[in-house]
């Protein structure tokens, strides 16, 4: 079923768990994370990048191929397919294209410009029935080789931001896209904890999810994070499969070449993330 994201953030931080935004790539990745979805019970946020959108075809493309699992694979659980870090024309693109949900990243802006295009599109998301996640405080990760560290979010500044509207917010706490580098000094929690006195039952997002150690993502959670961001993991164990299939040499036996059977060890190592990524975040059976 394709809903907004509002509900299932509500009840996951009323009820202290975090439903999983996983990024998607393609058709394998879609129906991995949906199936998993669906065996666990569990609600989930197909996330899509501007780029990513780009590579499937275009946002329409997405919205068929989506909805179109739904009924076919009779997927009940809620699903809700979620712009990720989108420009202000990427959000107004997702809007006519039939997303479910934008995340608007103003993060870049001086504050002032963060506000003004928010609250516009705070109003389009929601004439629209969709939700709407902002983004204070940039969120670092992986530029032309250099690791940027994460910035911190300035906790005033996210109220600002909070108090417009949107249904969440992802506030930079020290996290990064990507893997994380053996220097890094881990989450601010004293930020976080800042955050969440300010911005009250706002569900609070947690970009980065990939290798952040497990005792800091149920430590996050208890301080307010309902929704956590995973991408880079799943490229991993999907590539890692996939390097295995063709060192076995089973592209070579049979078919093996069938691009179906080439792609199956790493769509089943996805779902096998993803359930993992559900169980720890508590999910599971919260459909
Ligand atoms: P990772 O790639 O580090 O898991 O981050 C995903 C993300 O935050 C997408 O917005």
């Amino acid at each position: 079923m394709l809903v907004s994201a509002t509900e299932m953030l509500q009840k996951a931080k009323a009820g202290h768990y975090a439903v999983g935004q996983f990024n998607i790539n393609n058709l394998e990745w879609t129906k991995a994370i949906l199936t998993a979805a669906q065996e666990c019970n569990s609600p989930v946020i197909l996330g899509v990048s501007e780029g990513a959108g780009k590579y499937m075809g275009g946002y329409k493309t997405i919205v068929g191929m989506v909805n179109g699992m739904i009924e076919e694979l009779g997927i009940t659980v809620p699903v809700a397919t979620h712009l990720d870090h989108g420009s202000y024309d990427a959000c107004l693109k997702c809007v006519e294209a039939g997303f479910s949900s934008i995340m608007f990243d103003g993060s870049h802006y001086p504050i002032e410009e963060n506000i003004a295009k928010t609250t516009e599109l705070v109003k389009i998301a929601h004439d629209n029935n969709m939700s709407i996640e902002a983004e204070v405080g940039a969120i670092g990760g992986e530029e032309d080789g250099v690791i940027g560290k994460g910035e911190c979010a300035d906790p005033d500044e996210c109220k600002m931001i909070a108090d417009l509207g949107i249904d969440f917010l992802a506030a930079g706490i020290g996290n990064i896209h990507g893997v994380y580098p053996d220097n890094w000094e881990g989450l601010s929690f004293e930020t976080l904890d800042a955050i969440q006195q300010k911005t009250g039952d706002m569900p609070l997002v947690l970009h980065g999810g990939t290798g952040i150690p497990d005792d800091m993502i149920k430590k996050a959670i208890t301080l307010g994070v309902a929704k956590i961001n995973v991408n880079t993991e799943c490229q991993i164990v999907f590539t890692e499969a996939t390097r295995k299939y063709f060192e076995e040499g089973k592209d070579k036996v049979g078919k093996g070449f069938d691009p179906r059977k080439v792609l199956k060890p790493g769509y089943e190592a996805i779902i096998e993330k993803v359930k993992e990524k559900m169980e720890l975040f508590g999910s599971v059976g919260k459909a």
